[in-house]
């Protein structure tokens, strides 16, 4: 039986709507980030395959509407870059970004590709300050809603006033494992609009746009959003 398509309800929370079965049982001895982490680890190549390598349609369009009036020379910082999919964008345009991400498979895949990439797990290092625009496309829908909490007032501690944290989230409702994508268990938060609203505003951003958009290449409801601090 073919693993839940990504974005299917969570497999270790109510009963997912396709029918499908759980995914593997993670480990309880290990918090859920870091065995998400460690799958990624194991199967960088496999994320990179499938994965699209253009920014286009709601991607690019929310990337636009997060760089709207945002000079060349922002001080930038991207959380979970993958393999550098839009930071390449962003350097596309002309601006310079700091790639990060936890995994290190990536850290090794951003260097090879030309990027200035670090290690930063977002939930247990600090950010640096300052910064103009952080970005996180499908980061923060690995945490739980606690370390969401804990993000978003990190990122809002980094940001310059009038500085904005653009992130994306699967939209829905609860949380689970699937092992979609990878073959290997990644843990998913799936958020709504209103639940974002409260956090942010939490958080101590001033403002948040946010769209919920389809994405045809899951079948799934993403929220892209912009928080403005
Ligand atoms: C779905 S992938 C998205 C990658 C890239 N942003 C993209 O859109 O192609 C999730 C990314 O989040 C990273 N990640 C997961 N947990 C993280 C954490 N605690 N801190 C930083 N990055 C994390 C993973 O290593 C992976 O690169």
């Amino acid at each position: 039986m073919p693993p839940p398509a990504d974005g299917q309800p969570p497999t270790a929370a109510p009963p997912s709507a396709d029918g499908q079965p759980p995914a593997a049982a993670p480990s309880m001895t290990q918090d859920a980030n870091a065995q998400t982490i460690g799958s990624y680890d194991q199967h960088a190549q496999r994320f990179i395959d499938g994965t699209p390598h253009e920014v286009s349609g709601a991607v690019k369009e929310w990337l636009d509407r997060a760089l709207a009036g945002v000079p060349r020379d922002a001080r930038i910082l991207e959380l979970g870059s993958g393999f550098g999919r839009d930071a390449a964008y962003l350097q596309g345009l002309g601006y310079q970004v700091r790639c990060t991400d936890a995994t290190p498979a990536f850290v090794r895949e951003l260097r090879s590709r030309g990027f200035t990439a670090s290690a930063l797990n977002a939930i247990t290092d600090d950010l640096p300050g300052e910064l103009d625009v952080l970005l996180a496309n499908a980061v923060l829908l690995h945490f739980t809603r606690v370390e969401f909490a804990t993000v978003l007032a990190k990122a809002r501690r980094a940001l310059r006033p009038g500085g904005r944290f653009a992130f994306t989230l699967k939209a829905g409702d609860g949380e689970g494992w699937s092992t979609e994508k990878l073959s290997a268990p990644r843990f998913f938060c799936y958020w709504r609009e209103a639940q974002v609203r409260d956090a942010a505003a939490a958080a101590g951003f001033a403002s948040l746009n946010i769209r919920e958009v389809p994405r045809h290449t899951s079948g799934t409801d993403w929220l892209h959003t912009v928080a403005t601090a």
